[in-house]
């Protein structure tokens, strides 16, 4: 994994990713709340989704162990765990992979594709969550979404 795209983007934008040791290790801190289904997470500044994608993986692991047993509430559930992590993003291309990582995550953990009705609906639920805006003035800017 690259933390650095590049040395202007980091001298514009502050743009430096969080090794996965460090997000374990920060996650851990608030380990009951990362394995709660319905704890809801805010990263104001999410780069690529480092963090959201490994809450998102706890809690899916939870979704699993619970749930796993009925295909209709695996599907509910993980769907609720989605619905609960939020993103402000400042970059275009970082909102796009930002989505793209957590769609690819939560599909592969239901074994869904693009032709799944509740991958459509995740896929509408992160364009909402995960916001293309300045996290500083909290204003949002050109709406970048997924199709599918
Ligand atoms: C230090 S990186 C951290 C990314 C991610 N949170 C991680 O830990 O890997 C900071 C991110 O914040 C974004 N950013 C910078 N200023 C911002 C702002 N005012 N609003 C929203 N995002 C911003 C950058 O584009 C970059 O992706």
């Amino acid at each position: 994994m690259t933390l650095v795209k590049s040395k202007q983007r980091v001298a514009d934008h502050g743009e430096v990713f969080t090794p996965p040791w460090m997000v374990q290790a920060m996650l851990d801190l608030v380990k009951d709340e990362t394995e709660r289904i319905d704890s809801r997470f805010l990263e104001p500044a999410c780069g690529s989704g480092n963090f959201m994608v490994q809450i998102l993986r706890r809690k899916l692991a939870v979704v699993a162990l619970k749930y796993g047993a009925s295909e209709f509430e695996r599907q509910h559930y993980a769907l609720l765990g989605l619905m609960c992590i939020y993103g402000i993003e400042l970059l275009p291309d970082n909102i796009s992979e930002c989505r793209a990582n957590l769609l690819d995550v939560w599909a592969e953990a239901l074994a869904l594709s693009d032709t799944d009705e509740p991958y459509r609906t995740a896929v509408q639920v992160l364009n909402v969550n995960v916001v293309h805006g300045d996290a500083l003035t909290m204003r949002e800017l050109a709406a970048v979404n997924v199709d599918v």
